[in-house]
């Protein structure tokens, strides 16, 4: 069994001039990059040596999926996450943000409505507008520290005849988990307002809390299951986002038919790197994936300590994801952003998920750059 040293989480890996959107966005500034959500770490060892086979093949043509693949993505929900996938339910798709683009243009007709959380990954509200569609917002709660839809005015709340809702689960940005129950009363509101339900789950396996786990929203009922498209990806928990590669599970056969015909003539095939990154991932990733869950755990945990010190910030408690979402409206920041890259922090800007009291802050990277970056915040609140 590998341990945490083994695949040197703590390691400074300089990735100036690798093309890095992260690190690129920076470059020549003393400021350090802890916003777009890639980290810091290098991918697992059965990752690269996978990637490196494949490279040492030396011919890259068009790469298709074939059935023993669509049954490892079908074997990783039935060990990973406990439920039936059949093999046949999954489609391969280069990215997920273009996956919800896909759903949305599949399944809703021109000007429709289309449900979205209200604070959210920044595509939650794009997408529906640039397919020619009109968000609707779902109200979210704040409660005990869980950044999530707000379940009472969920249940309350006009769907407009929208025939497509979006949904981030964990959620992102906040890292809360769905309980069943939670996860129940969502599929209720749809099957009462004939909804299907677009559930992004890219952020499923970096669970921190060790009593909370993943339920994806396929496993809770027949009629989510047969109502739902499910977008997965290996990509963030094991950090090849760059390699394109992502499944939606649809078990609906006319969903998925309306789905893959959407693609036809503007998705090109997955690419081959991408493709055996994610396979290796799946089938022999685990060790290290544990191992990262809890460096990121620790690194969340330190994170807590430091800004319990620090009165005008607050940091949510997050369950999952490597994305502290941190409340700075005690400060009465004109551009909060700004003020931290000043001080050579560089984080997302809440008002990018629709919400300008926050600042996202990516901690997936080797600790030390962690507490160089606390140091730095604090001078600057000094
Ligand atoms: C919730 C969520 N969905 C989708 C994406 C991006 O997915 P992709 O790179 O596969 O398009 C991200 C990236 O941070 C994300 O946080």
């Amino acid at each position: 069994m590998q341990k945490n040293d083994d695949f040197e989480f703590d390691k400074i890996i300089d990735r100036h001039n690798t093309n890095s959107l992260k690190w690129e966005k920076y470059a020549l500034q003393d400021i350090i990059p802890l916003w777009v959500a890639d980290t810091d770490f290098k991918v697992a060892p059965v990752i690269q040596a996978a990637i490196e086979a494949r490279k040492d093949h030396a011919i890259y043509g068009y790469t298709r999926a074939n059935r023993q693949s669509n049954q490892m993505v079908a074997d990783y929900y039935q060990v990973k996450h406990g439920c039936q996938v059949e093999a046949e339910w999954v489609v391969w798709i280069p990215g997920v943000v273009a996956s919800l683009s896909l759903a949305i243009r599949s399944l809703s007709k021109h000007h429709d409505q289309v449900l979205t959380p209200d604070i959210a990954y920044p595509y939650f509200h794009s997408t529906p507008l640039a397919s020619g569609k009109q968000d609707n917002h779902l109200a979210m709660s704040y409660a005990q520290g869980r950044l999530r839809v707000d379940l009472e005015a969920l249940e309350a709340h006009d769907a407009q005849a929208a025939r497509v809702m979006l949904f981030c689960n964990p959620q992102n940005p906040g890292g809360a988990v769905y309980t069943q129950s939670e996860l129940e009363r969502i599929d209720s509101y749809c099957e009462a307002n004939q909804l299907i339900l677009v559930s992004d789950e890219i952020h499923a396996d970096i669970i921190l809390d060790k009593d909370k786990f993943h339920l994806p929203y396929l496993s809770v009922s027949d009629h989510a299951l047969q109502n739902s498209i499910t977008l997965g990806a290996a990509s963030k928990a094991f950090n090849i986002a760059g390699l394109a590669c992502s499944w939606a599970v649809i078990a609906n056969p006319s969903i998925r038919q309306a789905f893959v015909n959407e693609m036809h003539g503007i998705v090109s095939e997955i690419n081959p790197f991408g493709y055996t990154a994610t396979l290796a991932a799946l089938t022999h990733g685990e060790p290290w994936l544990t191992a990262m869950n809890s460096y990121l755990r620790a690194n969340r945990d330190y994170l807590i300590a430091e800004f319990s010190l620090l009165p005008d910030i607050d940091m949510l408690p997050l369950e999952s994801t490597f994305l502290a979402w941190l409340d700075v409206s005690k400060l009465q920041l004109d551009d909060p952003c700004k003020f931290f890259e000043k001080a050579g922090v560089g984080l997302s800007a809440g008002r990018d998920f629709n919400d300008a009291n926050y600042l996202r802050l990516n901690f997936g990277c080797p600790r030390s750059v962690l507490e160089n970056a606390m140091a730095r915040i604090k001078t600057a609140l000094s």
